[in-house]
């Protein structure tokens, strides 16, 4: 059985614990516990013998309380009526359950309770033993109160109600890095949030807990799914900040039991695209949606305003829009950089390919930087300044302002940039999104040498090893403030065609997936909170605004800009080679974009070849397009 919560009914002696307690317990048809039947045989001799407790005494009983609390939680609930007048009292009591015991105190006015007790008891009521309780009574912000000058229905509708009300209106599973930034970005925000961390012995011990009480806003922590699932209000609404992968299978599969029809689970994490369609087809036929949302920005992001990027139905968007648009970044005219993407996996395909997108940024400033510094011989400040007079020029970035600040970073009088292993490490998003375009049939130059590249650093040891081998000298033949210029432009250029790519496989994505994506408004996402925000997406989102269905490189205003730079980004990539600098990205957009522009490619020598070895047959440039042509060609 799941666990459920444990009802502390507490307050001075006379509130009406017994009788609250009990008709509570009717109503919720679970057992109901006094807590005086727990003493310890001593405890219960020393208070027949008139002798008051002290909290020595009170420990053993607190703990065995602790204890049945556990077990009533894991057997269904229970309501405890026990007076836990001091904070230590009652943090003891849930300390084996923390987050499952739900506080209910009675509050009433000193004279309405002496009453009470002196009528009930039909006898004089001892007034210094009520003088002592009202002393002893410490405040608890947690858990709900309930005023006891009035009926005993009126009394468990109202605890009815407030138990309503204080359940939460969000939950968080996972408190990782960005769980915990997103659920503190919630709570500042004024959600009321319950979190939820998995226990692992030695491993991930109280994390919830701990959040919950660090916290000044005091999310409800659990280490227990059923708990924290209770603890919310209905339709429930759950983000997942696991581990993208099985992780999220097994939370979900952890979290079906306990959900209904209308609930909603928000995938937060950057899960595989297919996964997510899988999921959300799962999840819709049980009646509860599956939203998989992209998120971007790192913690900073997370806690401050991250871009967000949720796919699945738009019924199912409706039950979360309220959270994640509070949450995302706002864009220039002050709109949440979040928005219903489209169907099923298309949220998580777009945070792919935002990815791919970033590691091919990632990639171009590394090279001007690599390029700069050692072929040129610039030092990182000169370049960290470079970089910030590029970012005056309409062309600022995210990436190239972090990059500016990390190159100016010292240890000592050195670079910590020149400490920093040469080998990059990688999640998977930037070669799901080659695979991804890969299937769709659509090139992706940019980004997919961004990822060989950041392969090849991995092989540290091999380059060492052919460094020696081959000893390539380079000699800078470069030294004017001309090729700063070009390298500017070219620089510019190559984010261009990198954007322009990223966006291509958007396009088809939604074609074949028939997500009907909405360009401008995937850019206007990314203008604010996400890691590729730029000045350049700002110019993105008004030409897809124009026309959503037109490749980027075909908007009049990036004609005239590549146009203008192209010898520009020649020169570079030339002079650069000439030094013997590699260039992943800048040849590989010089090579696309030749190519792409080009009403004659090469490609009929590939065909001719394969039809030569293979019999593949060719389509010819002078019959009609559809037919097929086979040549025997070793036939002169
Ligand atoms: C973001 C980032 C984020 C993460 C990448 C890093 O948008 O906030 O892209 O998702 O930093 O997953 O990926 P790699 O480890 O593969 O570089």
């Amino acid at each position: 059985m799941s666990s459920k919560p444990v009802y502390v009914v507490f307050g001075v002696s006379g509130s009406g614990k017994s009788t609250v307690g009990k008709a509570l317990s009717e109503k919720l048809e679970i057992p109901f516990y006094d807590a005086d039947d727990f003493h310890p045989r001593s405890n219960v001799e020393k208070m027949a013998n008139g002798m008051a407790l002290n909290d020595e005494d009170r420990e053993p009983w607190l703990q065995n309380l602790s204890k049945n609390i556990e077990q009533w939680s894991k057997d269904g609930g229970g309501v405890l009526a026990c007076s836990a007048l001091k904070v230590v009292y009652r943090k003891k009591l849930e300390s084996s359950l923390y987050g499952g015991v739900e506080w209910i105190f009675l509050e009433g006015s000193y004279d309405l309770i002496f009453n009470r007790l002196t009528s009930r008891e039909a006898h004089f009521f001892p007034k210094e033993l009520l003088d002592s309780q009202f002393e002893t009574l410490e405040t608890w912000e947690r858990g709900i109160t309930i005023g006891i000058d009035q009926g005993i229905s009126n009394i468990i509708n109202e605890i009815e109600l407030k138990l309503k009300m204080q359940k939460s209106q969000i939950g968080v599973v996972g408190l990782g890095v960005m769980g915990k930034s997103l659920a503190k970005n919630m709570l500042s925000k004024k959600f009321s949030v319950s979190v939820y961390n998995r226990h692992v012995e030695g491993k991930e011990v109280d994390i919830a807990k701990k959040f919950a009480t660090n916290n000044s806003y005091v999310p409800k922590g659990f280490d227990d799914m059923s708990l924290f699932v209770n603890s919310l209000q209905t339709p429930k609404v759950i983000l997942l900040m696991v581990n993208a992968g099985k992780a999220v299978d097994l939370v979900i599969e952890e979290l079906l039991p306990l959900l209904e029809k209308g609930d909603c689970i928000i995938d937060g994490g950057n899960s595989h695209f297919k996964d997510t369609i899988r999921r959300e087809k799962q999840l819709t036929d049980k009646g509860i949606s599956f939203i998989g949302a992209g998120v971007s920005g790192g913690e900073e992001g997370a806690l401050l305003g991250p871009s967000i990027m949720p796919g699945g139905t738009e019924e199912g968007y409706q039950n979360c829009k309220e959270f994640l648009e509070a949450i995302a970044a706002k864009d220039n005219s002050g709109n949440a950089c979040c928005n219903y993407i489209g169907p099923n996996g298309s949220g998580h395909f777009v945070k792919m390919i935002h990815n791919g997108i970033e590691y091919a940024e990632m990639q171009l400033i590394a090279e001007i930087y690599h390029m700069l510094r050692y072929y040129i011989g610039k030092t990182p400040d000169e370049i960290s300044e470079i970089f910030n007079v590029w970012r005056k020029q309409q062309k600022d970035s995210y990436l190239l302002e972090i990059t500016a600040n990390i190159l100016l970073k010292k240890e000592g009088d050195q670079y910590l940039i020149d400490k920093v292993l040469d080998k990059a490490g990688q999640k998977g998003t930037g070669g799901w999104s080659t695979v991804a375009a890969l299937e769709l049939g659509t090139p992706l130059s940019t980004i997919s040498e961004a990822v060989m590249a950041r392969c090849l650093s991995a092989k540290k040891d091999e380059r060492v090893e052919a460094s020696k081998v081959y000893q390539i000298t380079s000699s800078n033949t470069i030294n004017d403030d001309l090729f700063l210029e070009e390298l500017e432009k070219a620089f510019y250029f190559g984010s261009i065609v990198n954007h322009a790519i990223g966006f291509d496989v958007l396009k088809q994505a939604s074609s074949d997936y028939n997500w009907n994506l909405n360009f401008s408004e995937v850019a206007r996402v990314w203008t604010k909170g996400c890691i590729i925000r730029s000045d350049l997406m700002e110019k993105i989102v008004t030409l897809f605004g124009n026309r959503n269905d037109k490749p980027l490189l075909m908007f009049s205003e990036i004609v005239q800009i590549l146009n203008n730079d192209l010898d520009a980004l020649v020169n570079v990539v030339s002079k650069s080679l000439k030094m013997k600098c590699p260039l992943p990205i800048l040849s590989a957009s010089t090579n696309y974009f030749l190519n792409y522009t080009s009403a004659q490619m090469s490609a009929n020598i590939i065909q001719a070849q394969r039809d030569y070895f293979g019999a593949h047959t060719y389509q010819r440039n002078d019959k009609a397009f559809g037919e097929h042509f086979h040549t025997d060609w070793k036939k002169l």
